[in-house]
Parts: structure tokens; sequence; C-alpha cells
């Protein structure tokens, strides 16, 4: 069992490494993080039992696979401070969004970089990570990556040209989905469902609609015609969609988003 290392543990780092601890993927004796925020190293030593140090040093120093998970900002800082440390044999998995392979190499030189986008679904294990794998990783180091990635979701490989709309599709569509979730049980409470009852009716809608995508594979805009029944009312919400631009305007969302990927990467 490989020991694994987390650099910015946030809440990213934090539902990777619980995650991995409820899937079993891995012990807590084998993690180590560094963190400067009391609350989560309480957490950490006191509910998952995991090693936590504040020295990010001591942290490559014991990992075999090293994860960075700090925000775009501090990332070649980070690097800069780790650079003559990192051993050659050591997986580097960033999940910082923006930065690309390229930038991390131009700090640390040639090593063995996985970079990877992943989303908060993590922390309850239905996360969706795709992950680009550099040159010198080999293949039992790709597929013990993957299944490190498996073990809190869906992982997917990808080129690294894809990661700047991933980012927006999974990594940010959450936010957009929770935001959906609220709004149909509002509906649902603007119509005299009680509160409690409408959110969870309205998430296990879209979990239910969901999980359909993956497991029937059939196309979306089959599955959304097989609930409309002629002149009936899902028709009819569907008609008040269109006419308010519903998809037009969750397309400009992921596009938005991209751009802004884009714009944060040219600012760093
Ligand atoms: N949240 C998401 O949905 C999501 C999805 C996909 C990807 N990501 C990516 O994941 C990364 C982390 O996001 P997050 O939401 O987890 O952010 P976060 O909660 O702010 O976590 C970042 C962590 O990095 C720590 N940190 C900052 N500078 C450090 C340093 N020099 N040495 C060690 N630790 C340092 C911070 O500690 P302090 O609090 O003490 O400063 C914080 O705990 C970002 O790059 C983000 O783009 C996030």
């Amino acid at each position: 069992m490989k020991k694994i290392g987390v650099i910015g543990y946030g809440n990213i780092g934090e539902a990777m490494i619980s995650g991995m601890l409820k899937s079993k993927f891995t012990v807590p004796e084998k993690i180590l993080v560094s963190s400067r925020n009391e609350k989560k190293i309480k957490y950490a030593i006191d509910v998952l039992k995991i090693n936590v140090t504040r020295d990010n040093l001591s942290v490559v120093e014991f990992s075999d696979i090293l994860i960075i998970a700090v925000k775009p900002i501090a990332m070649k800082e980070v690097l800069e401070e780790i650079k003559e440390y990192i051993k050659e044999d050591q997986i580097i998995v960033s999940v910082v969004s923006s930065v690309e392979t390229k930038d991390i190499e131009a700090v640390i030189g040639k090593h063995k970089i996985v970079r990877s986008m992943l989303n908060t679904p993590v922390m309850v294990n239905e996360g969706m990570s795709a992950l680009s794998i550099g040159e010198a990783v080999s293949y039992d180091e790709e597929s013990l990556i993957v299944e490190m990635f498996q073990s809190f979701g869906q992982a997917e490989i990808v080129d690294e040209k894809y990661m700047d709309v991933i980012t927006a599709v999974a990594g940010t569509s959450p936010a957009y989905v929770f935001m959906m979730i609220e709004a149909m049980a509002d509906g649902g409470v603007l119509m005299g469902l009680p509160r409690r009852k409408a959110y969870k009716m309205s998430a296990q809608a879209v979990l239910g609609a969901a999980k359909m995508v993956l497991e029937s594979e059939q196309h979306p805009g089959d599955l959304k015609d097989m609930v409309c029944s002629p002149g009936g009312s899902t028709i009819d919400g569907v008609y008040t969609l269109e006419t308010n631009n519903f998809r037009g305007t969750i397309m400009k969302t992921i596009k938005d988003a991209t751009r802004k990927v884009i714009r944060i990467r040219e600012k760093l």
C-alpha cells in the first residue's frame, strides 16, 4: 500500500482522503497531510485518525503519491518550496485547476506528473475525475492512480487539452445543479409542498435522472421524450423552459466558466 501525502488540505484534499478511507483504498497510517487550519487538523487527527504536519517538506519526504490541492494562486509558491525534495519515483498528482502540466514542469522539471480535475461529490464517493497522465508515469502507476480516483467516484483518462472545459462541465457544474435542486424545491414549496420533502424529492429526481443517463446509455432527449405525454404537464414544463432559453443558458454557463478558467491561467 503506497504512502499518500496531501499539500493543500482544504475542501477537495479532505474530501479525497475521506473518500479513500471510506472505500478502504488506503488506511490512516499511510496518509500524511499538511495543514495550518486548527479545525481541519483536529478533525483529521480525532476523526480520520490520519497523520498531520504543518511542514510541506515532511509530506514530500513521506509520500509515494503526493497530491497537491492548493488554490491556483498558491501553486507556484508550493512548487518552488518542494522542488528540490521531490523524489524521482514519486508521483505528483495535481488537482489544481487552471495549472497545466507544462507549468508544473517549468518549476520542478520532468517528473511523474498526473494532472486531474474533479468535483465536490468526491465527498460522497460519487466524484467525477478527469486524469491527464504524464509521459513519465508507467502503466502500473497509471492503473494505481486510476484506482485511487475510482475509490471516490468515476475516473476518466483524457487528453490535457480538454481540462479547461472539463473544469466547467464536471468541476463547476455541481453548483448549478444545487441551484436547480433548490429552485425545484422552492417551486414545490410555492405550490404547498413541505420544504424537507421538497428537497428530498427534487434531489432524488436529479440523482435518478442522472443514473438513467449513465446506465441506460439512451440519449437524454429520448429519456425526456419518455416523460412527456401528449398534452400533459411535463411537455407544458418543457415548453416553459424552452421559451426561457433553459438549454441555451446552461450552454452559455459552461462556455463562460471555461473561458474564466482560461483567463485565470493567463493571469497566473
Ligand atoms: N472546490 C471544488 O469544487 C474544486 C473542484 C475541482 C478542483 N478544485 C481545485 O482544488 C484546489 C483546492 O480547492 P479547494 O476548494 O479545496 O480550496 P481550499 O478549501 O481553499 O483548499 C486549499 C488549501 O490549500 C492550503 N494552502 C494554501 N497555501 C498553502 C501552502 N503554501 N502550503 C500548504 N497548504 C496551503 C489552504 O490552507 P489555508 O486555509 O491555511 O490557507 C487550504 O487548506 C483548487 O486548485 C481548485 O481549483 C476545486
